[in-house]
């Protein structure tokens, strides 16, 4: 043992058949299993045990009141879970399951009130990620899972993001390599649609369009494009995603948005001020700044694509360096721009 190295208690395990069998009878004994998914990395349990899933919150320091989604490995699975879903359920399914989309649902009896905090709903989606399914069919239950990272700091794109915060408080961490999406799933609410759902249903009790409840890795153009509207959630519909109220992803300096055009002159200013500065520089952005130095400037690529799948490691690099404050390039509210300004905003909230 290297002096000084940190104890890990939780084995971190590649992605191979052995580690998904064991995960499985992990999973089935009411434990905790990390594992990749297309987006980020989820903290598994089995989501029809309400002991199991209670472990979850426990484990994440996760407010009492913040419903988690349930993961299945196929959508057949879905009419044993939920109460009477719409015919735009099914379209929505078939059109992007397995992926990063969410479908907030009536629940059925047979999923513990744990598994969303007590509401009529639950949250369900058939993840894009092989390690992900195999690790739901070796349990053979869905599975609660929401990201894998303590609440309130960046959900996880690396096995190692799952350790520094959850070692020692869960049975074992699947080893998927970064994450394709590094961003959430999109949450799109049809609890309160009609039989047929969508726009043709419009007559019916809340029967005009779905709504759309965060942000996520399947656009809202993509949404749109196949299912014509969908509505933003505001005020009082916010109080639905109850996710949505409670602190998220704040890194521990304080984050201030700069539009690139900015970014030069702002990094400047706060450097001058003999600032420790960190900069996110994604998407268009502009490159480092030759004239400065002692500054921690992340280049994250060039589309908003690149910049999203690297935001959340980005956080965590420029806390372990102590940074101060921390400087973020904003892109434009396009396809996953919007839910990469979403999540640069609730970081920047603190
Ligand atoms: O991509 C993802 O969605 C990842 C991976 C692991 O699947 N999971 C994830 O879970 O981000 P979590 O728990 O960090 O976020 C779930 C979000 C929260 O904002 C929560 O409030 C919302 O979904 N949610 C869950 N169940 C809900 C329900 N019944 N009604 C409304 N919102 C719900
Ligand atoms: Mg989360």
């Amino acid at each position: 043992m290297i002096y000084g190295a940190p104890v890990t208690e939780t084995p971190v395990r590649p992605a191979d058949p052995e580690t998904i069998a064991s995960a499985g009878v992990i999973l089935r004994e009411g434990g905790l299993v990390a594992m990749p998914t297309e987006t980020v990395y989820g903290l598994a349990a089995d989501g029809l045990n309400p002991a199991a899933v209670a472990r979850i919150f426990a484990a994440k320091g996760r407010p009492a009141d913040n419903p988690l989604i349930l993961h299945l490995s196929e959508a057949g699975e879905l009419e044993g879970i939920v109460e009477r879903p719409p015919q735009l359920a099914f379209e929505l399914a078939a059109a992007f399951w397995p992926g990063p989309l969410t479908l907030v649902l009536r629940r059925r009896d047979v999923v513990p009130a744990i598994v969303s905090a007590g509401l009529a709903t639950v949250a369900v989606r058939v993840p894009a990620h092989p390690v992900a399914r195999a690790i739901i069919r070796a349990c053979g239950r869905p599975l609660a899972a929401p990201s894998a990272n303590r609440s309130g700091r960046p959900s996880p794109t690396l096995a190692a993001h799952v350790a520094a915060d959850l070692d020692g408080r869960i049975a074992m961490i699947v080893d998927g390599g970064p994450t394709e999406h590094g961003i959430e799933s999109t949450v799109l609410d049809l609890s309160e649609l009609g039989p047929r759902g969508g726009s043709g249903a419009s007559g019916e009790k809340g029967g005009d369009a779905p709504l759309l409840l965060r942000q996520g890795a399947i656009t809202r153009e993509a949404l749109a494009a196949k299912i014509g509207a969908v509505r933003d959630a505001h005020g009082e519909a916010l109080a639905r995603s109850p996710g949505l109220r409670h602190r998220h992803y704040a890194p521990r300096a304080k984050v201030e948005l700069v539009e690139p055009a900015m970014l030069q002159r702002r990094s400047r200013e706060l450097a001058g001020d003999g600032l420790r500065l960190g900069v996110i520089d994604g998407g268009p952005g502009q490159g480092e700044d030759p004239q400065l130095s002692g500054v921690s400037w992340l280049r994250l690529g060039s589309t908003s694509q690149e910049y999203a799948r690297s935001l959340f490691a980005a956080l965590r690099t420029l806390d372990e360096l102590s940074v101060e404050r921390i400087l973020a390039v904003t892109v434009p509210e396009l396809g996953i721009g919007r839910a990469l300004m979403d999540r640069l905003r609730r970081a920047a909230l603190g």
